[in-house]
């Protein structure tokens, strides 16, 4: 049976510099990805940019640019970011390709065909920023302008004649989905949160506009485009060659097995999206992962008030992987999460620096001073070099279904415990002392403890992968062998061949730093 495995991050709007928010959604979702590569399922995952709207229009404008020619530019520095991030995306959607372009069409056709859509008059709040409508009751007034309550962006009236969509139909159905697939939307609060709004009832909802032109014109109405949130959500299925239903990339991927998104977006793909599927008789993806707001020293990130942590510059300072494993370390997948310089120096030296990197950098020094820089193979491990292994591999099933169910930190914290347990049992076992009197012992216990780096860094390979790749490399395990199931694999380790050479894996930051 063939093992697939589709996971999605939100397309971007390239309306600006990519900041920490859009990184992070971008690093959780490669983490997962990253994984179950590790397991051997055969993965795509999908990000991009999404390039439509007014929102998008409007900024064009201002930059005094053709928005296609803008969304050049402003698509290719997300793209450039995904590699910076080291991220393993599989694809990069634009909406405005044409393969997204007939995917939208069709599901338009789809939903006009099923009755779902009807012509009538908007007349309401909208936010640009958003790109969202807001009922009377979720605006409030500050300084005599109104503004969203739970986005605090500014909304604006809007009247002009639009296209509906049935929304109002599905809300039964769409309770009933939820009670009868209890993970479909995680973590359970956001559950809970979408499920009390779909109960007050739906309102149809507006799906296109015609008081700007930058979109994905209705068929046979071209004086209107389509939302650009019925146009966005659609890319997930656009880059599995939908339309065409019998393609092998749609029917090895869809239904995605996860959207991680953030929690501002969570009504569009918790709400909407399912709700145009049921509507174009699609199959529905099997989960929607909600995670928190990223916050600076505890205060929302913003150019005014100046705790703008950009992850480029971050990134140049620290490396990639530092940034990648203090991010989703510190903040609690699921809430909002606070990070600050002062703690990503801490969790560096900590976690990074005396942990891990200094545990390899121990334990290789001293098998290349004292065992011809070759691993030392050993059968006599005693009960507690067994108990060390032992706990490790013991606790697999549990690792891969905390990684199945997004929970990222207790994995983490799992992993991260062994690292601590093995620099306490090198340390503890003393190597050094019995290397004259007892240089089987030496062997035994060098052999124990280069096993358990060689599972601790496949396990966190996912989070920090250029480390972890240089740290297998140099024991000679290649890249095809970095798999979960080769933690249960002593032969893959080579006793013959001399180590590569380490360099140091991170560097300590300083306080002046
Ligand atoms: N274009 C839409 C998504 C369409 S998906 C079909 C969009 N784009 S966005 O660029 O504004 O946001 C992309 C992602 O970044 C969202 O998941 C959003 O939640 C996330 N973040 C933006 N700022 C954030 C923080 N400060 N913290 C964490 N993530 C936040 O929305």
């Amino acid at each position: 049976m063939s093992k697939n495995y589709y996971i999605t991050t939100p397309i971007y709007y390239p309306s600006g510099k990519p900041h920490m928010g859009h990184a992070y959604s971008s690093i959780v979702a490669d983490i997962f990805a990253r994984f179950k590569r590790l397991e051997n399922y055969n993965v795509l995952f999908l990000t991009g940019t999404d390039e439509h709207g007014q929102k998008i229009e409007k900024e064009a404008k201002k930059n005094n640019k053709d928005p296609k020619i803008f969304c050049d530019e402003l698509s290719e520095t997300f793209r450039s970011l995904t590699r910076t991030l080291n991220l393993s995306n599989d694809d990069f959607i634009r909406t405005t390709e044409h393969r997204h372009h007939k995917s939208v069409i069709e599901i338009w056709n789809k939903l006009a065909d099923s009755g779902d859509i009807y012509l009538d008059k908007y007349s309401g709040w909208y936010s640009v920023s958003d790109e969202a409508f807001y009922d009377e009751d979720e605006i409030e007034d500050k300084n005599g302008k109104k503004i969203s309550k739970s986005s605090g962006s500014l909304v604006e009236w809007v009247e002009e004649e639009s296209y509906f969509f049935k929304l109002s139909a599905w809300s039964d159905k769409l309770l009933e989905f939820y009670k009868k697939n209890p993970n479909f939307i995680l973590p359970e609060s956001r559950k809970n949160e979408v499920v009390r709004f779909v109960e007050k009832g739906l309102k149809d909802l507006s799906i296109s506009r015609t008081s700007f032109t930058w979109g994905i014109p209705v068929p046979k109405n071209e004086k209107h485009v389509i939302y650009v949130w019925l146009d966005a959500l659609t890319n997930y299925i656009s880059a599995l060659n939908f339309p065409n239903i019998e393609d092998k990339k749609y029917k090895a991927f869809w239904p995605a097995n996860v959207h991680i998104i953030g929690k501002d977006i969570l009504r569009f793909h918790a709400v909407f999206w399912p709700a145009f599927l049921l509507a174009a008789k699609l199959p529905l993806p099997k989960r929607v992962f909600g995670h928190g707001w990223i916050l600076s020293d505890d205060k929302k990130m913003s150019k005014s008030l100046g705790n703008i942590l950009d992850p480029i510059e971050i990134i140049d300072k620290f490396g990639i992987d530092q940034l990648r494993y203090y991010l989703v370390k510190e903040v609690s997948l699921g809430n909002d999460g606070s990070i600050s310089l002062e703690n990503l120096k801490n969790c560096i030296n900590n976690d990074l620096a005396n942990n891990y990197g200094n545990l390899c950098q121990r334990v290789f020094s001293f098998i290349k001073k004292n065992c011809d820089n070759k691993i030392p193979y050993s059968t006599k491990l005693n009960n507690s070099d067994k108990a060390l292994l032992e706990n490790l591999k013991n606790s697999l099933p549990k690792l891969q279904n905390l990684m199945d169910n997004q929970d990222l930190n207790e994995y983490i914290k799992t992993v991260v415990g062994f690292s601590f347990e093995a620099n306490k049992y090198f340390n503890d076992s003393e190597p050094w002392t019995v290397k004259k009197k007892d240089p089987e012992r030496m062997n035994t216990i060098l052999f124990t403890v280069v096993v358990q780096i060689k599972n601790i860094s496949i396990l966190l390979n996912p989070i920090i992968p250029k480390a972890t790749n240089k740290v297998l490399a140099m024991i000679n395990i290649s890249n095809e062998n970095i798999k979960i199931d080769n933690i249960k694999n002593e032969k893959i380790l080579n006793h013959k061949k001399e180590l590569g050479e380490l360099e140091i894996l991170f560097n300590k930051i300083e306080n002046d730093n």
